[in-house]
């Protein structure tokens, strides 16, 4: 087994109210780092920023992060960060204002570091300390080490880096209980690609899937429920949420698999929410391996409680229906970047760009 997870992490209902006074160690100046919308409407950024005064901590507040944030927004996070003299950062949102706070924390340690060095991990100082606040079920990146971003040339990017782990994580779904329901689904069916990805990586292993298969077990229920239209229960939304850190925990050991990959290229081209992008694929991972090594299938589909079917069905309720069209010559122009891609070469089974273009064709091609 090979397992590594240092972030401390709460979940449960106001976790930082109870817990946030661990942060005093940190120092008494801190940035959190956000987008405009999530943390406000939540409440999160309300209770966050209560809490730090209470523990006599002086925060500023960083909202300039979007979806799929590039680097460039990352530096001036870390720019703001630096000019208030913060001794540690604070994000609170989705995959998206985790992933850049992380980041941001290397480049508030590093002036003058740019995109490539950062790419390179030419870090001359360790990022400052990372503190995640979540306000989606989906992205695990509280418990990763991982931050995905988007570079200057418009792909995205994973970087892996053991000086990204936070230092403490909170999870209070009581932030999620709001959230529409496109964002519920692209979110919970991201977590269904996290754990059935990392169940059928090369990396797997037996705790990897261990919280692979629980993660699913959690899953399958609200967001089922969600996918039918009907209000989550409060309980509904924790099980979303614990669900989502069991994800991010089998990931964190594995990575991801080619639906991921790829997934990247719809929403870089075509503005897919991210989980919806990474999921057209799982129907293709599945098809797969059930082919290529039928036991080691069944024994996923027996340890998680329900059959491909089952998945399938899910998958279909959460997608949106397909709005891409692509032509045959930007298919075969996309094709290089999946040849020798980590990601790609992670997957359990062979997958060779050959495939991937039959799949993109299959899927997308205009007719
Ligand atoms: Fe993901």
């Amino acid at each position: 087994m090979n397992f590594f997870m240092p972030a401390r992490l709460y979940t449960g209902e106001h976790c930082f109210e109870k817990h946030g006074d661990l942060l005093r160690i940190l120092g008494k100046r801190c940035t959190i780092v956000t987008g405009k919308h999530a943390a406000k409407e939540s409440g999160a950024l309300d209770d966050i920023t209560a809490a730090l005064a209470s523990c006599k901590i002086l925060s500023s507040v960083f909202d300039g992060i979007r979806k799929n944030p590039t680097v460039s927004s990352c530096i001036e996070a870390g720019t703001a960060a630096r000019e208030h003299g913060a001794d540690f950062l604070i994000g609170i949102g989705g995959g998206s204002a985790l992933d850049a706070t992380k980041a941001a924390a290397v480049f508030a340690a590093n002036p003058g570091l740019e995109e490539d060095g950062f790419y390179r991990r030419e870090w001359e100082s360790p990022p400052l300390p990372i503190v995640l606040v979540g306000t989606t079920a989906g992205t695990g990146s509280e418990v990763t080490k991982v931050s995905v971003l988007t570079d200057s040339k418009g792909r995205k990017h994973s970087i892996h880096d053991d000086r990204l782990y936070a230092y403490a994580s909170f999870g209070d779904s009581r932030y999620t209980m709001n959230l529409p329901l496109s964002v519920t689904l692209t979110t919970g069916i991201d977590v269904l690609a996290h754990c059935t990805e990392s169940y059928f990586s090369k990396k797997a292993d037996q705790l990897s899937r261990v919280f692979a298969v629980h993660g699913i077990r959690l899953l399958y229920e609200p967001l089922s429920a969600a996918a039918e239209g009907k209000p989550l229960s409060p309980q509904q939304r924790e099980q979303l949420y614990e669900a989502s850190i069991f994800g991010g925990l089998a990931i964190n050991t594995t990575g991801t698999c080619f639906p991921h990959n790829v997934g990247y290229y719809l929403t870089e081209n075509y503005g897919i929410p991210h989980g919806f992008a990474s999921a057209a694929f799982l129907p293709d991972l599945l098809k797969l391996v059930v082919k290529d090594d039928r036991d080691y299938a069944d024994s996923f589909f027996r340890e998680i409680g329900f059959g491909e079917d089952a998945i399938l069905s899910l998958t279909g309720k959460c997608l949106p229906k397909n709005s891409i069209a692509m032509t045959e010559a930007e298919i075969l122009t996309a094709l290089p970047r999946w040849e020798n891609n980590g990601s790609v070469q992670n997957t359990r089974s062979a997958v060779t760009t050959e495939m991937i273009r039959k799949i993109l064709i299959q899927k997308y091609q205009k007719t």
